[in-house]
């Protein structure tokens, strides 16, 4: 190899590799924001990243989009009206990554699941998207003043069907249901307020704030829940309790019956 390829290898070596790096410092996806950023939240930050990044499915002002209209480069956007949801559903959908969609035919759920914005930006625009209306504000609930045996039995009623009696989550047609441990007060509150995706929305009427607090404490309970005594199997619930009592319990009863049968042929 000539002295003057080897440079010409060189140097495109090289300007491969820094490309590669400046393609890495990109942002993970195309969030847009402002050049200069304040150094607190504020609306003004909030009224600019929801310009960039939310407007194209949920309208200017967030009056919603209702048939697919194509936005910035061309992609098709649509979502609900954003008037009167308040703040605090806001907060739950920032705060779990469901927001911004990558796609309006995009379902919100686990897998999308990535925050995007810093906590100053997701503060700026809760503030902004509860600045277009009057809807509800973040809930503030106080599982201190709850009582665990109130919140045990609305949680048997209103939410084990789905979630498991120890919130251990699991399976409904069309949805991975959610384990409840480590969800913090506030988004337990929330998503009960609000039924994210399949799960039904409950209003103060069916669950009292007060009953919110019951529930909430015993969910937060169940972070660490006292054993029961006996075999502990993780604290499944009676279904899959009931399935380790005839899997294991029903097979070694037939060996014991079996070998007593036998013992009784011996004189
Ligand atoms: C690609 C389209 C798209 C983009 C971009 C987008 N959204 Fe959404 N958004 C939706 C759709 C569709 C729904 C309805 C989802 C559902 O509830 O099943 C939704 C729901 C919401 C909700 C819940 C509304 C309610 O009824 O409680 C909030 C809050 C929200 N979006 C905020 C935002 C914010 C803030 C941004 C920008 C950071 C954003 N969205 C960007 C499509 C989008
Ligand atoms: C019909 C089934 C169903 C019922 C009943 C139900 N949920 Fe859910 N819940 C779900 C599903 C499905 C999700 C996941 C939603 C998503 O992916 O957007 C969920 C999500 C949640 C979350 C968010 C979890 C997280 O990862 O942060 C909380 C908290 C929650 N449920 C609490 C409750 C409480 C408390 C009740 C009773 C008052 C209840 N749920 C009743 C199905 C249900």
């Amino acid at each position: 190899m000539s002295r003057r390829s080897r440079t010409v290898l060189l140097v495109t070596v090289i300007a491969a590799l820094s490309s590669a790096t400046l393609a890495q410092a990109q942002p993970q996806s195309g969030i847009v924001r402002p050049t200069f950023e304040p150094s607190a939240p504020s609306r003004e930050l909030g009224s600019q990243l929801f310009a960039g990044n939310c407007a194209s499915c949920h309208g200017i002002g967030g009056t919603g989009i209702k048939s697919p209209r194509p936005g910035a480069g061309d992609i098709l956007g649509a979502g609900p009206s954003l008037r009167n949801v308040g703040a605090l559903s806001a907060d739950f959908y920032l705060r779990m990554g469901f927001m911004p969609l990558a796609s309006f035919h995009d379902q919100p759920g686990p897998e999308q699941e990535r925050v995007l914005f810093s906590d100053k930006e997701v503060r700026s625009l809760i503030g902004y998207v509860a600045s277009l209306g009057s809807g509800p504000a973040i809930p503030n609930p106080d599982p201190g003043a709850g009582n665990l045996s109130e919140g045990q039995s609305m949680f048997l009623s209103h939410c084990a069907g789905c979630h498991q009696i120890e919130g251990r989550g699991g399976f409904v047609t069309g949805a991975e249901v959610p384990p409840l441990q480590n969800v913090a007060a506030t988004r337990i509150a929330e998503a009960v307020r609000i039924g994210p995706y399949l799960m039904p929305r409950f209003s103060t009427k069916q669950i009292s704030d007060a009953q919110l607090n019951s529930i909430v404490k015993y969910v937060l309970s169940t972070n660490r829940p006292d054993n029961r005594g006996g075999w502990s199997i993780g604290n499944l619930g009676p279904i899959p309790e009931g399935l380790v009592a005839w899997w294991i319990g029903a097979p070694l009863l037939v060996i014991s019956c079996r070998m007593v049968g036998r013992r009784r042929r011996r004189p």
